[in-house]
């Protein structure tokens, strides 16, 4: 098997540890050092698209919507977002990990198109939980995909994101009718009880890893009505 090159790395905030971004052929990766594992492959991308798609299919024609992405991976729910996304539309994309950024501005912006480079994306620098402790109405959509599921991971910092507390804040965050969609690696029925009760309306969605193949993973879909 031909090698991966190592690209970059990257310190996780809040000793969160070591990112690394590595190539092997057209294939990026961005996993987190040692056992931990992967974050994203380019290889397999389908759901993170449907993330968007599923998440923003209410915003289509809207003028003026405003969607926010966390975190930016490689870039291909940002894209989707912006497909969908009317010429009128903002979409803020927070990161935690200023190298990501970077990656995206080289040859892995490649993956998903240069989605940063269209003029109605926003970037925000910093952890996406800061936007939601305004608890004042901005979005139309939220698009949560910065841990393997509702879980931390990438930080064990996230583990708070998936609290009532933050689902509520989170939910005080949109719009009537707006949408938290969030991508997780399996379904979990006890995440749904919990956005119930931070008073969504929930739908569970499976989606396949790659081209309607692959591992089955699941959207969950949460209204506020
Ligand atoms: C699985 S990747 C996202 C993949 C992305 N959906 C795509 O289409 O490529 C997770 C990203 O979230 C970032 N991240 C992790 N925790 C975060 C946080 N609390 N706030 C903002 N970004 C975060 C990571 O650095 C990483 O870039």
């Amino acid at each position: 098997m031909i090698p991966s090159t190592l690209l970059g790395t990257a310190s996780i905030p809040n000793n969160g540890g070591e990112l690394r971004l590595t190539q092997r052929e057209n294939d990026f990766s961005i996993h987190l050092k040692g056992v931990r594992g992967e974050l994203m492959n380019s290889r397999v991308h389908g759901s993170e698209i449907a993330l968007a798609e599923l998440g923003c299919a209410h915003i289509q024609g809207k003028d003026d919507a405003m969607v926010l992405v966390g975190g930016l991976g490689m870039g291909f729910t940002l894209a989707a977002a912006l497909k969908t996304a009317s010429i009128t539309s903002q979409v803020v994309v927070a990161e935690l990990v200023p190298e990501v950024i970077e990656w995206n501005k080289g040859p892995l912006g490649e993956c998903a198109g240069r989605p940063l480079a269209d003029n109605r994306v926003r970037v925000h620098l910093g952890d996406v939980a800061e936007l939601f402790k305004t608890k004042q109405a901005a979005y139309d959509a939220v698009l949560l995909d910065v841990d393997n599921g509702p879980e931390g991971f990438t930080q064990t910092g996230n583990n708070n994101l998936y609290s009532i507390e933050s689902l509520q804040a989170i939910r005080e965050t949109l719009h009537p009718g707006g949408v938290l969609a969030l991508w997780s690696a399996w379904h979990d029925p006890k995440f749904t009880l919990q956005l119930k009760k931070a008073r969504f309306k929930v739908e569970a969605k499976t989606v396949r890893a790659h081209k309607g193949k692959g591992s089955r993973h699941t959207i969950y879909l949460a209204r506020k009505i």
